[in-house]
This record gives C-alpha cells, sequence and structure tokens, in this order.
C-alpha cells in the first residue's frame, strides 16, 4: 500500500473530511439562508446519522488507504452530542505510518467557550473558526443568530487558552456585504498567532443565489491589506493546501487566501467529504454521493469495503472548480451544510 493509493489524476488521498450533523444554530446567507433552511426545514432524522462506531470504523478504513488528517464538520459539529467521545475515539486510530492522525475541526465558535477543553483532552488538534465580521450589527445580520461577535472572540480565546493551536479564522468575503471589514479583521489578527483566510465566496449547493460579482477576487482582498502593512510570499504548509499564504513583511504574523474561483486548486486536491448520513463526495460539488452507510450497515467486512473504496477513488477524476463556467453546474448540487464544507 503505502500510500500509493491515487485517483485518474494521480491526486493521492490524504484527508478525510467528516460532517457530523446538518445543523447548525447560524443562518449565514451563504450556507444556510433561513429561506431555504426555515423552522419548517427536515434536518436528518438520528436514526440517519452515521453513529460515532460507524465514523470510526469509516475512518480507520480510510486511514488504512493513506489518510492523515481527519476534519470534523457540519453544519455546526459541536452541536453534536459528546463530541468529544468521537473524538477520544478517532484519536485512538492510527495512520499507515502508525502514527495518530492529524484531528481538526472547522466550527463557528460559538459553543467554543464551553468544549474546547474536552475536546483538546479527548485528543484534538487544532481549530478553525468562521467569522465574517467584527461590526456586531454586521455579524449578526451575516450569522442571523443571537449568538454575538463577542462569544466567538471569546471561544477563539478558550480554544487557544486550551491548547488548540495555532487557530485559523476563515472570512468568507462578499463583495457590498462584509469587504468593508477585510482591513479591520486583518488588524485584529496581527500579532495575535490566529492566522486569519480570506475566502472566496463559492457557488455551493442551489440555494445562496451565488453570483459572480458578489464574489471578491483573493487578488483585491490582498492588495488592500497591503496597502496597510506589506506582504511577501510564504511557503503553503503542505502539498495540496486550500490557502496561498503570506506574511506580513513587519513579522506580524500570516494571512492565507482560499481562492477557489479566481485560483482553483484541483490540481492537487486530497480531499473525501463524508456527509452526515454516510454518503462519500469525491468534490465539493459533486452531484451525488455513494452511499457508504449502506456498506456499514450491511455486514459487508472490512476488506470488502476497502476494496471498494479503493475502485470510487482510483475513478475519480472530479475538477470542478478548474471547469467552472465552462461546464454547465450539475443541477442536483448538494448543499454543504449536508456534505461539510
Ligand atoms: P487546513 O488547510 O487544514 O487548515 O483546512 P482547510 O482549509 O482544508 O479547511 P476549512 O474547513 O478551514 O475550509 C476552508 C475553506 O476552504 C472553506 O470555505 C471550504 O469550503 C473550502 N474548501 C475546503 N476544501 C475545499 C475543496 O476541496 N475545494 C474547494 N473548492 N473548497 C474547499
Ligand atoms: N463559499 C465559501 N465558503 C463557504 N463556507 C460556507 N459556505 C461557503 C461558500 N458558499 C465556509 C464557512 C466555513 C467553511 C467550512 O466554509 O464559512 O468557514
Ligand atoms: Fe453554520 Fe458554518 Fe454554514 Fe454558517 S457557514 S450556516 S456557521 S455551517
Ligand atoms: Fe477538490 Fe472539487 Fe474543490 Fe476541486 S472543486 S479542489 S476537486 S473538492
Amino acid at each position: 500500500v503505502n500510500g500509493a493509493l491515487t485517483d485518474t489524476r494521480g491526486r493521492a488521498l490524504r484527508d478525510l473530511r467528516i460532517s457530523v450533523t446538518d445543523r447548525c444554530n447560524f443562518r449565514c446567507g451563504y450556507c444556510m439562508p433561513r429561506e431555504a433552511f426555515g423552522r419548517d426545514h427536515a434536518f436528518l432524522p438520528q436514526g440517519a446519522l452515521l453513529s460515532f462506531e460507524e465514523i470510526t470504523r469509516s475512518a480507520q478504513l480510510f486511514l488504512s488507504l493513506g489518510v492523515r488528517t481527519l476534519r470534523l464538520t457540519g453544519g455546526e459539529p459541536l452541536l453534536r452530542k459528546d463530541l468529544e467521545r468521537l473524538v477520544a475515539q478517532l484519536a485512538g486510530l492510527k495512520t499507515i505510518e502508525g502514527t495518530p492522525p492529524d484531528i481538526a475541526l472547522t466550527t463557528n465558535g460559538s459553543l467554543l467557550r464551553r468544549k474546547a477543553q474536552a475536546l483538546r483532552d479527548a485528543g484534538l488538534r487544532r481549530v478553525t473558526v468562521s467569522l465574517d465580521a467584527l461590526d456586531p450589527s454586521l455579524f449578526a445580520r451575516m450569522s442571523d443568530s443571537a449568538i454575538t461577535v463577542h462569544e466567538v472572540l471569546d471561544g477563539i480565546d478558550a480554544a487557544r487558552e486550551a491548547g488548540l493551536g495555532p487557530v485559523k479564522v476563515n472570512m468568507v468575503v462578499q463583495r457590498g456585504i462584509n469587504d468593508t471589514e477585510v482591513v479591520s479583521m486583518a488588524r485584529h489578527f496581527r500579532h495575535s498567532g490566529v492566522e486569519l483566510r480570506f475566502i472566496e465566496f463559492m457557488d455551493v449547493g442551489k440555494t445562496n443565489a451565488w453570483q459572480r460579482d458578489v464574489v471578491l477576487a483573493s487578488d483585491a482582498v490582498r492588495a488592500r491589506i497591503a496597502a496597510e502593512w506589506p506582504l511577501q510570499p510564504a511557503e503553503a504548509p503542505r502539498p495540496g493546501a486550500t490557502a496561498e499564504r503570506w506574511a506580513y513583511a513587519d513579522g506580524a504574523g500570516h494571512v492565507g487566501f482560499i481562492s477557489s474561483v479566481t485560483a482553483p486548486f484541483c490540481g492537487d486536491c486530497t480531499r473525501l467529504r463524508l456527509s452526515t448520513d454516510g454518503r462519500l463526495y469525491t468534490c465539493l460539488f459533486a452531484d451525488r454521493g455513494h452511499d457508504l452507510r449502506a456498506l456499514l450497515r450491511g455486514g459487508e467486512p472490512d476488506d470488502a469495503i476497502r476494496d471498494r473504496l479503493t475502485a470510487l477513488w482510483q475513478q475519480r477524476s472530479d475538477r470542478y472548480s478548474e471547469l467552472r463556467g465552462r461546464a454547465p453546474a450539475a443541477p442536483e448540487r448538494i448543499e454543504m451544510s449536508f456534505i461539510g464544507g
């Protein structure tokens, strides 16, 4: 084996993004707009969710195929009851190199003050917190929730105090909505040890009314920051990373740019997604998943499932972001809150 599993474009399988719930206590307009995710929205019933045991078994199978990083996502992953119990189970697994997996979490931060220490104790290594604005009323409008910016910032502090670092912050930038916050966000996180990443608004799912002119290209975001504080290119932490990194020339730290629209990074995309209900998606923009849950619940032995997973990856050819605009988008795109960012 030795990590030799590759897809039709020679890309290895390295990261498994696991969505643990399709629910969220926020209603960000670019992800779960309240018009589409209102009171009567049917979330998955409990029995449809993969259990912690099923997730752990799946993770072990993927680790045996060369996966190194397990990232927990949602919806809001901290809404899943006893998530630290899952983290503890995953932390007990091994990669093919014999090392423990790198376990990460992407969260909106609202429950971090309550959960950070227990997650860290269970074996979580790092967290990324989504935060789109510092201005209280803009934040409230964008997240469409009663949670305050203060609570999210306090969640970030809690993560750092618990040793869940270095913490990253994700800001989805939308022109005309929160692009006025770019410089103030940069200023806030300079010298803090937190790596702020600016994300181009993506056309995921079909409910967020994506329009090209709402995307603010990373080059423009970077220029606004560099006009205040000069930046110099920095090395990517690892091949296949989503973010391009830059360093403040004055030593104030790093910022990242995730440019799925203007500079797609499909070429070395090593990510596979496992949805809350146990479907596998070989791309964030896939229109259909592969039912792993049926195999897990159908009494298939590990070896048989591993063969199916190997075949699935070997057949993979996705590169949606590279083709964006040239190939028609699939009509049935999956929502991000379901597939897990
Ligand atoms: P690290 O690099 O390990 O810190 O995490 P990450 O950037 O892979 O994950 P994170 O959950 O922080 O995602 C950051 C942004 O990148 C989000 O907007 C994701 O939706 C987006 N993203 C993550 N993976 C992919 C991908 O494979 N394709 C595209 N187009 N976007 C992705
Ligand atoms: N475009 C870009 N990023 C998005 N996210 C959610 N929806 C979108 C979108 N349409 C981000 C979240 C979170 C990460 C998992 O994905 O803000 O930081
Ligand atoms: Fe919830 Fe994150 Fe989606 Fe916002 S982006 S609605 S916090 S899952
Ligand atoms: Fe990977 Fe699909 Fe994202 Fe391209 S668009 S980087 S193939 S998940």
